[in-house]
């Protein structure tokens, strides 16, 4: 095992989880959600000594866009890869230098764009006719700082979880290799800025055989426009993210080296820079969460602990639990793991939906009243994806680097979520 696919310990979890108790920092807490941020920085340098260079390796803010955690993966020479304006001025406030900010919104305004242009952002249109939009700001004076790529759909099929596959022939996504290649190639030989090709595939669920056949598509797509226009206009391939992470020890996982050795064999010779968009494979395995189990119920069939992590935070394992599955453990009141099997037990979260069920069936000790639930890879997709049903507020986020625990962000309180719902 790598550090690329290394999960943090129940029993390094639970000493970090001491470790917190014992700082006072679950006191008055319902929950809190704990980052390694020494693991996302190992992760980083692991990911940036796999490929050659020039190469940047910018981390989808969508799987974690607390600001300290950007800031700690841009000390650790990341990017950022941006959904939104909105994660460009998080990308802003972490300190991240333009050049390696790679702003992906499917859904750029005339403004956004502008901005995008004048910071010199990274930009990837994502259509034909927001290449049209650039190109009149570019003939209206705006000379573009950055590199523009346009998105390609290299159409390598769906994964195995249809939200999150992206690269199907009818994905929204992009523009379709197939049939508008000699589209996007004329899109080349008309707009002189036009210098780099981008594809994402598609979000967990997706073989590495997909991932690498996407990037030889777009590799051969370079080589093509670049004959065809009779120079070097191609210098970028972002190939975006889409490497799986890892939820439980036996699941089979694509190595990176593999796929970063197949990528870069499709750089040689051709003076061309790579554009990773990474999140979930990062960040997932950094962060674990910690809940209160705040009351122990029996059913007719079923029994549930009631904690305060619910479908807010975990939404796709409770909307599609078919397709995710965390891993659960629990602790006693000081953080000591306890041990026993005591049949099957659901987990429901505090959300005032029947559904609201974030673990089922799950083998477990007898929990108790103010005991934890530890609910383990966390880091990606979870806090980011948090909703405001019933109006709970953000628990805090911990970081972990060395022996230090520190606050990143702390607990929304109810009067900023009075706030948030006011005027
Ligand atoms: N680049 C682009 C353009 C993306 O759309 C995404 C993710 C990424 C990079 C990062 O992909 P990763 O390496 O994290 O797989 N749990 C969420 C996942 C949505 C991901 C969407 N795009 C959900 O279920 O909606």
């Amino acid at each position: 095992m790598t550090v690329w696919t290394e999960r943090i310990s129940p029993e390094r979890a639970a000493e970090i989880l001491r470790r917190a108790i014992a700082r006072g920092l679950l006191e008055d807490e319902r929950a809190l959600v704990i980052h390694d941020l020494d693991l996302m920085q190992a992760r980083i340098a692991y990911l940036r000594s796999a490929f050659p260079t020039p190469a940047l390796h910018s981390l989808a803010v969508k799987a974690n866009p607390v600001v300290p955690i950007l800031k700690a993966a841009v000390e650790a020479g990341a990017g950022l890869e941006c959904a939104s304006w909105e994660e460009v001025m998080l990308s802003r406030a972490a300190g991240c230098e333009p050049a390696k900010i790679v702003f992906d919104s499917p859904a750029k305004t005339v403004e956004e764009l502008r901005f995008a242009l004048e910071l010199g952002l990274h930009l990837n249109a994502d259509n034909f006719d927001e290449l049209a939009r650039i190109g009149a700001l570019i003939e209206g004076g705006l000379a573009p700082a950055g590199p523009i790529g346009l998105r390609i759909n290299p159409m390598v099929g769906a994964g195995t979880i249809a939200t999150t596959s992206v690269s199907d022939a009818d994905s929204r996504f992009g523009v379709a290799l197939e049939p508008d290649r000699s589209k996007i190639i004329a899109a080349f030989e008309r707009y002189p800025w036009l210098n780099a090709l981008h594809a994402h595939v598609g979000s967990q669920g997706v073989a590495l055989e997909q991932l690498i056949r996407a990037s030889e598509r777009l590799s051969s797509l370079a080589d093509e426009i670049d004959t065809r226009i009779g120079a070097r206009r191609i210098e970028w391939l972002d190939v975006g993210g889409g490497l799986p992470a890892r939820y439980d020890d036996a699941a089979e996982l694509p190595s990176l080296s593999a796929y970063a050795a197949e990528v870069s064999s499709r750089l040689e010779g051709r003076d061309r820079g790579i554009v990773t968009e990474f999140g979930r494979a990062i960040q997932a395995n950094c962060g674990f969460a910690v809940s209160r189990i705040e009351y122990v119920k029996r059913m007719q069939r079923t029994r549930y602990a009631v904690v305060h992590l619910g479908a807010d935070f975990l939404m796709r394992p409770v909307y599609q639990p078919q397709a995710w599955r965390h891993e659960v453990f629990i602790t006693d009141a000081l953080g000591n793991p306890r041990t026993g099997e005591d049949g099957e037990w659901n987990i429901a979260g505090p959300l005032c939906f029947g559904g609201d069920v974030i673990a089922r069936s799950r083998v477990l000790p007898e929990p108790r009243p103010d005991d934890y639930l530890v609910v383990r890879d966390v880091g990606a997709y979870t806090l980011s994806m948090w909703s405001r049903h019933c109006s709970r507020g953000l628990p805090p986020v911990i970081g972990v680097a060395g022996d230090d625990l520190t606050i990143l962000k702390r607990r929304e309180q109810p009067e900023d979520v009075v706030a948030f719902w006011s005027g």
